[in-house]
């Protein structure tokens, strides 16, 4: 293995390096309350060789192979669930200009955060270079050779020809990637206009890949934010008044409206505000096939941070869309308890079509205070992205959990589970069963954690949940079969992490074929459909 990463381990713990440790191969977790997105039961966990090889109660030591190394971990007491998938993060991201704006965690240090708060697997956001997928690829491919867990890649779209759409194909039917995002804001940047975005969808659709939408009015922003600098509003308050919830909802709803038209699946990616979230379920109510993602910082943080007299302080908070004022956050915890953004009315798994997804994300997208100070004298040069990747667990734990909102198996639905639905890897990923990854994590529902950036694992040095103290620690984190994180340290294994290819056509795609054929005959045969109505 090539060990040009190996400084990239300092101040963490690397046992090894693009290879394989001395540490036990096998691991047997006793007396746990094994936890699934349907059902939960004290029960022990056998991990052979990186894969969950046996999962019932009172396995015996002596029962497995004589003469094996097997470490053993008694649970009793502790939730043992799937490890966390977060589908949206920003590792080693140029961002919003210069490349001094490059995210300032990448596939090593991102990595590691996630798995000392109980993330075992991350989507990331592969951008194009100069519009071109492929030489994308190629450049996050050499990104994530520094991994220390499993991840998968979406792929941006910023353009559109004939060469983009046949890439599309080829990411696709030969990279692994199913979903591609497109962005209805960043004028200038990244935004794309409308006759893009069907062209995307369509292509989407044919594809079996899931279209995925930033939404908020890219025009109407950049319209705001000149209002702004001409009030004199200069300051990090400016980005969230430059671009209110109603730019959020308008976007949100003509994404929906638009992928309706195409009928193909639709994912809106960081819904921020209560505006939007209502846009989704008239949508969801409607039968289409929406899903909205409720990121952690949108649940928990409200927008009073952007007003600390502190620039450093303030500007640490600036996202897009931004965080909203404090009820939007409550809002947006109640939709995902009562399966407003994504059902989790309990339909049967084979029937999943009607069963829309049900998952948080975290948009970890970390810029640290020298790269935020770029616009110390203008909002709009501020790189845009907060953290997460390391809290999101914890923090949904806290508010969602052990405040009673929903249920243990809720949780590991809305953190592991439903993503690797919706990206097609389940059950390899998102489940405790014999022949799933060994991506485990053991939480004690009676200890507590607290956030600092004097402690976190990120390379920023600030925490947008700075001081936050609440119920339930991931104790242990186990990865690919090894126990990473343990006794609060990290034993991250330098390269070890695997790309995961997911396949097009998940369960959003079922029965589209159908409703187009009744479309189209809709369309031909209108007088004979209204006979048959009679
Ligand atoms: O502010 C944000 N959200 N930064 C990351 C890029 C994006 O829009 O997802
Ligand atoms: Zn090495
Ligand atoms: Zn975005
Ligand atoms: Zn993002």
């Amino acid at each position: 293995a090539s060990h040009e990463f190996c400084d990239a381990g300092m101040g963490y713990n690397v046992v090894g390096c693009g290879g394989s440790d001395s540490s036990s191969r096998r691991i047997l977790i006793k007396g746990g309350t094994v936890v699934n997105a349907h059902h939960q039961e004290v029960a022990d966990v056998y991990i052979d060789d990186g894969i969950i090889a046996d999962v019932k109660p009172n396995i015996k030591k002596s029962h497995l192979q004589v003469g094996d190394e097997v470490a053993v971990i008694d649970a009793t007491g502790k939730f043992v669930m799937p490890g966390g998938i977060d589908p949206h993060t920003h590792l080693e991201m140029e961002f919003m200009g210069t490349d001094s704006t490059e995210t300032i965690d990448d596939f090593f240090s991102g990595q590691a955060a996630a798995l000392a708060g109980g993330t075992t697997m991350h989507i990331d956001f592969v951008m194009p270079v100069n519009g071109s997928l492929s030489l994308g690829f190629k450049a996050y491919v050499e990104k994530a050779k520094k991994s220390c867990m499993d991840y998968g890649f979406h792929m941006t779209i910023t353009k559109w020809d004939d060469t983009v759409a046949r890439e599309m194909e080829i990411m696709v039917k030969e990279k692994g990637i199913n979903s591609f995002k497109f962005f209805l804001a960043y004028k200038g940047i990244v935004m794309i206009n409308d006759e893009l975005l069907l062209e995307g969808l369509k292509k989407c659709k044919s594809l079996g890949a899931l279209a995925m939408v930033h939404a908020e009015n890219g025009d109407a922003v950049f319209e705001g934010q000149k209002r702004m600098i001409e009030l004199g509003i200069t300051g990090p308050e400016g980005h969230a008044l430059s671009r209110p919830p109603l730019l959020e909802a308008e976007a949100t709803a003509r994404a929906i409206r638009l992928a309706g038209f195409i009928n193909t699946p639709l994912y809106i990616v960081h819904v921020m505000s209560i505006d939007a979230m209502e846009e989704i379920a008239k949508a969801r109510k409607l039968g289409q096939r929406v899903v909205g993602e409720p990121v952690v910082s949108g649940l928990v943080l409200n927008d009073s941070g952007l007003w600390d007299p502190d620039f450093n302080i303030a500007a640490k908070f600036v996202m897009s869309p931004p965080i909203r004022a404090p009820g939007h956050g409550r809002a947006l915890q109640a939709a995902v308890s009562m399966g407003v953004l994504q059902g989790f009315h309990v339909v049967p798994e084979n029937t999943g079509k009607s069963a829309f997804g049900k998952l948080v994300g975290t948009d970890h997208c970390t810029f640290n205070s020298t790269q935020k100070a770029f616009g110390i004298d203008d909002f709009r040069k501020i790189p845009n992205g907060v953290n997460g990747i390391e809290e999101r667990m914890h923090l949904v734990w806290d508010t969602m959990v052990a405040s009673g909102k929903i249920s243990v198996t809720d949780y590991v639905r809305i953190t592991s589970t439903e993503c690797a639905r919706i990206f097609n890897i389940y059950p390899k990923k998102g489940a405790i069963l014999p022949g799933s990854d060994a991506d485990i994590i053991i939480l004690n529902p009676n200890s507590s954690f607290q956030i600092s950036s004097n402690s976190h694992h990120s390379r920023s040095d600030t925490n947008v949940y700075e001081g936050w103290i609440g119920k339930g620690k991931v104790e242990i984190t186990i990865v690919g079969g090894r126990i990473v994180w343990e006794n609060n340290e990290l034993k991250v294994n330098l390269g070890s992490g695997k790309y995961i290819k997911m396949p097009p056509f998940n369960y959003l795609f079922d029965g589209i074929e159908k409703a187009d054929v009744s479309y189209i005959s809709s369309l031909r045969a209108p007088v004979n459909r209204f006979k048959a109505m009679q």
